[in-house]
């Protein structure tokens, strides 16, 4: 795969990079995105019946169980190819913020340590109820023993504020990159969606990696249609490791 060679030089020279990623990067692990046509979760499911506040007040062990399903798919899931590649990339690139809105702790499997979980993460919980501490939760149960409420996901809902802390880290860092990537999203989901125009307005190169276009791939000053998990070894390997091998 061939890269322009104004953007080789652009990445060789760029000193802070984020890195946005959404579930088209978990896709290539078996992971279902959400709103491909066929296969993704919102073409299956209701979010008002499972993504919501109020409908864990309705039903609570509906909502548990399709997380609880959701957790072993993730769990049974091996980081890919362009998990793999961001991981290698925060070794070599000089600063790599990676962003993502995925939940399913893949990314930290395949060794990325320099990251923030905008939307959550599905393998932890919190008490429903209050704000009981997490270390007396019987999770087999699904109960908080502090208060005897019942544990939802610690993900972000529909409705729901994301983590202020992840998201002001992220809104940082993008508005200080040299180069965003967004990589396997939508790009319609809020706030998120709206980081790679925080860089592009200053100053930094936007570069899209995304197996279909969306709204982003106009204004992108590079857009690469195709599979995360192909693109991202092969711009890896040219930019940052082939130069290593150079170098020695
Ligand atoms: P989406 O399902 O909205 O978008 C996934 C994108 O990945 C689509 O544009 C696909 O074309 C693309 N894609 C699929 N396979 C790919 C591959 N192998 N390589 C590259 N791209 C690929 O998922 P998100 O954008 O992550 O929020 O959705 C954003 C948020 O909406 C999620 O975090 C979730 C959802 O509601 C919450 O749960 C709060």
């Amino acid at each position: 795969m061939n890269f322009p060679a104004l953007l080789i030089e652009q990445l060789r020279r760029a000193q802070n990079l984020v890195a946005l990623t959404g579930a088209g990067i978990s896709a290539e692990s078996g992971l279902s995105t959400f709103r491909d046509a066929q296969t993704g979760l919102w073409s299956k499911f209701r979010p008002e019946e499972l993504a919501t506040a109020e409908a864990f007040e309705r039903d609570p062990k509906f909502v548990q169980d399709w997380y609880a399903w959701r957790r072993e798919n993730a769990l049974e899931a091996q980081p890919n190819a362009g998990h793999l590649a961001l991981a290698e990339m925060e070794k070599r690139a000089p600063e790599l913020l990676l962003v993502t809105q995925n939940v399913d702790g893949l990314h930290v499997r395949a060794g990325s340590k320099r990251m923030v979980e905008l939307h959550g993460n599905i393998h932890r919980f919190r008490c429903f109820e209050s704000d009981c501490p997490s270390d007396n939760f019987d999770i087999e149960n699904g109960r908080c023993r502090s208060c005897g409420g019942h544990l939802r996901p610690d993900v972000v809902w529909f409705g729901e504020m994301l983590p202020t802390d992840a998201l002001e880290t992220a809104i940082t860092a993008a508005e200080n990159c040299d180069v965003f990537f967004s990589i396997g999203t939508s790009s319609v989901v809020y706030p998120a969606a709206d980081l790679w125009r925080r860089a592009k307005d200053n100053g930094a190169t936007v570069i899209e990696i995304n197996k279909d276009p969306t709204p982003l791939t106009p204004l992108a000053d590079y857009s690469f249609l195709g599979k995360a998990g192909e693109i991202l070894p092969a711009l890896v390997d040219q930019i940052w490791i082939h130069q290593t091998k150079r170098a020695n």
